[in-house]
């Protein structure tokens, strides 16, 4: 008898203190829906379409509302003017990292995208640095990403215009642009290098959309000692570490002051230059570099591959808009030469379409999680220091009267009258304010690239009518992705 008597004393007194912990804070914190003990407001969210209870949510309690998920609050914002407001406006107080207990293991607070404070500012300031066109030296980013598109196209040719599932191949070409950044070099699309730390990637991937890591999310001090598919993710982080290291120690044999190839040469620059003036904190370290190379790979990676594939299959469903990008692309690139971006400003409705390809994707629907960086006075409600605060990035990029007709997929989203383009400040995609994403140029550019290239090298030719094919988004974890697909590279 006793032990249970323990038991259901020491389940009661947590219950009672989770009780007191949420009510101490929740005065002052925006309104939202009554939180039960311990677990929050999980029960009442759909797990499956987030989205859709948000939107509910919002129609309760206004555009800034609180949310439970387990014991700890998160603020939400909903709504272009209240996600302004925070990311832009109060910018420098929204501008921290939510927590993920996960990410806290791995990364350590190092790196760009799961650190905060000083460490942020100055590994984000050097990796901008860097990712500038001509931030490495002679050769420009650009020059990286059209080599890439030349080999993606060579490699679609090796299709023979049969049917084929894209996502491999559309996989290894951003992956590939991210070794060319930080190794100097892009690999051949069979080489075992590329291909495990695809694999390693691409597992992670699929492990941290999986329930189960939402769970040891929210759980994790009880569960952190069991095995499970979290430790997978981190022995497939340590294989990619221990690779860019390797790597990193090359470099050093063969480093050239004067002359960085990529951003693992200037990083390298850097740290001489702090040893040299001798001050006291090392910031410039071994494993602040190899952090900031794993960040570039897991945010610059399956982002854009999704967006690529997700891109085609709209083009495909839409060939009148397929139909005019081409006729855009023969007029101003033509057949002889590959595209740049010097090209764009005269590519308007070819530009309308990518920005609506991501507008209607919404890759990111919730933003990866901010924090406060302080106690913040926030409308009529006081936030403080600590607490995440997750933005919806679908309320932004669907908002019915920026966007008239939200769901429908039409580049006239982003033209006017006369079909010159049409900026909007709605186009969020890659957040907005201080934290947004760091590499926004590079994506955009490998979007304009090799779509352009793609096109003027393929007609693309689904397999069942266009009709038919369905575009669904598949909320996976964090990213909206594309249903599963086939089509035809047909050579032009
Ligand atoms: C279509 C492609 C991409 C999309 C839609 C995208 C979107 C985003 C979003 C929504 C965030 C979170 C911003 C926030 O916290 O407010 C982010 C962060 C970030 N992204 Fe991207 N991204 C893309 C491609 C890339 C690429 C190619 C790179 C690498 C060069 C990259 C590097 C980063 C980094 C380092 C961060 C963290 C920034 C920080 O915390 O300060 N992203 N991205
Ligand atoms: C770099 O790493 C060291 C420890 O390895 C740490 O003390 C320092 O704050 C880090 N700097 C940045 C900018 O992350």
């Amino acid at each position: 008898m006793y032990p249970v008597v323990v038991l259901v004393l020491g389940l009661s007194c947590l219950l009672l203190f989770s009780v007191w912990r949420q009510n101490s804070g929740r005065r002052k914190l925006p309104p939202g829906p009554t939180p039960f003990p311990i677990i929050g407001n999980i029960l009442q969210l759909d797990i499956k379409d987030i989205t859709k209870s948000l939107t509910g949510f919002s129609k309760a309690y206004g555009p800034v509302f609180t949310l439970y998920f387990g014991m700890k609050p998160t603020v939400v914002l909903y709504g272009y003017e209240a996600v302004k407001e925070a990311l832009i406006d109060h910018g420098e107080e929204f501008s921290g990292r939510g927590r993920f207990p996960l990410s806290e293991k791995f990364a350590k607070d190092h790196g760009i995208v799961f650190s905060n404070g000083h460490r942020w500012k100055e590994m984000r300031r050097f990796a901008l640095r860097t990712l500038r066109n001509f931030g490495m030296g002679k050769r420009s980013i650009e020059d990286r990403v059209q080599e890439e598109a030349c080999c993606l196209v060579e490699e679609l040719k090796k299709t023979n215009g049969s049917p084929c599932d894209p996502t491999f191949i559309l996989g290894c070409a951003p992956c590939n642009v991210i070794c060319s950044v930080v190794f100097q070099n892009r690999f051949d699309y069979k080489d075992k290098n590329l291909l495990n730390l695809m694999e390693k990637l691409n597992e992670n991937v699929q492990i941290l959309s999986s329930p189960w890591i939402q769970i040891y999310n929210l759980f994790h001090d009880l569960i952190d000692y069991v095995p499970g598919s979290h430790n997978t993710v981190m022995k497939n982080i340590d294989y990619i570490k221990s690779y860019i290291l390797k790597k990193v120690k090359d470099h050093e044999e063969s480093l050239d002051v004067n002359n960085p190839r990529d951003l693992i040469d200037c990083f390298l620059i850097k740290m001489k230059q702090e040893q040299e003036n001798q001050k006291e904190s090392l910031e410039f370290t071994y494993e602040n570099l190899t952090v900031v190379a794993l960040d570039l790979f897991g945010a610059g990676t399956e982002t854009t591959s999704t967006t690529l594939r997700y891109g085609l299959l709209l083009l495909m469903k839409h060939p009148h808009v397929t139909a005019k990008m081409k006729e855009e692309i023969n007029h101003v690139i033509g057949r002889h030469r590959i595209s740049c971006m010097q090209d764009r400003s005269q590519m308007p409705y070819t530009d309308a379409v990518i920005h609506e390809i991501q507008r209607y994707i919404d890759l990111v629907p919730m933003n990866l999680p901010h924090a406060v960086t302080r106690d913040i006075k926030f409308r009529d409600y006081i936030i403080p220091k600590g607490t995440t605060i997750m933005t919806s990035l679908t309320s932004v990029l669907h908002d019915h009267k920026e966007f008239p007709n939200p769901e429908m997929f039409d580049p006239g989203h982003f033209l006017d009258k006369s079909g010159n383009f049409k900026k909007s400040d709605y186009f969020m995609p890659f957040s907005s304010g201080k934290r947004v994403c760091a590499g926004e140029g590079l994506a955009r550019m490998e979007l304009f690239l090799f779509l352009t290239t793609i096109l003027q090298n393929f007609n693309l030719k689904s397999i069942v009518d266009p009709q038919n094919l369905d575009i669904t988004p598949v909320l996976n974890g964090f990213i909206s992705v594309p249903p599963s697909y086939q089509l035809c590279f047909v050579p032009v």
